[in-house]
């Protein structure tokens, strides 16, 4: 199981690092080997060695350069970093990151041998639309990405349940899962709402390998109790 903390925008470098030794601490307290990443806001990263992968929610396809704002290879470097985030739902439907600029991404990090976990998610309009219509959209999500890349791990997000409080029933979760499982043999995380008291419950889905939390992890003592649960 892969218990990871997206922090978002939250929490600045020295409430990061003391996030990521409480964590370490307490993978240390229960003896665990448990696959944890936290994903630190861009500013927050830091030289953090330990049990807990620390990965980036983004950058640029790019080693340096002329990209005004961006952070690219040499600054993940700086830290170590080898696991990023992309394709989250807030760079595509916030941010305008189109499928072709995230599919430029996954190729540039995949060629520096990097971690990759990778969101897709679809609106409420689709999921309204049905099933066929909803994994269609989900299809797209794939479109220039190795499904087959040994270092991948595929975190299904529904785009309305995150950070709204809502999330698909048990039954959803796990049908949705194994029909994403049938495109990919890479571990699939759930995200969207994960919350202490349903964490265990989505954990147990047919097809979860995992959990990718929001909010719901910004309390470290919540992600560690997640993490007792996997
Ligand atoms: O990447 C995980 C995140 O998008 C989920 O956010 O706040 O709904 O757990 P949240």
């Amino acid at each position: 199981m892969v218990i990871a903390s997206n922090l978002k925008t939250n929490l600045t470098r020295e409430k990061t690092i003391s996030y990521l030794m409480d964590v370490e601490n307490f993978l240390d307290e229960i003896k665990s080997n448990q696959d944890v990443y936290v994903f630190p806001a861009q500013s927050s990263l830091n030289p953090h060695h330990g049990k807990v992968t620390q990965g980036a929610q983004n950058a640029y396809a790019t080693k340096n350069g002329a990209f005004t704002g961006e952070i690219g290879l040499e600054q993940l470097e700086e830290f170590d970093v080898k696991t990023i985030l992309i394709g989250h739902s807030e760079r595509r439907h916030i941010l305008g990151e189109t499928q072709e600029a995230i599919a430029q991404k996954f190729n540039f990090y995949k060629t520096q041998g990097f971690k990759i976990v990778y969101c897709v998610g679809e609106p409420l309009e689709v999921r309204e639309e049905g099933e066929d219509v909803m994994m269609k959209y989900l299809e797209l999500q794939y479109e220039g990405i190795d499904l087959d890349y040994e270092n991948l791990i595929i975190a299904y997000e529904p785009v309305w349940a995150i950070g709204t409080g809502k999330t698909p029933t048990l039954e959803d979760i796990s049908k949705i899962h194994l029909k994403l499982k049938e495109k990919s043999s890479a571990p699939l995380l759930y995200g969207g709402s994960v919350k202490v008291d349903t964490a265990l419950d989505i954990l147990k889905c047919d097809g979860v390998d995992g959990v990718l939390v929001g909010s719901g992890a910004l309390k470290v003592e919540n992600f560690c109790k997640m993490i007792q649960f996997a």
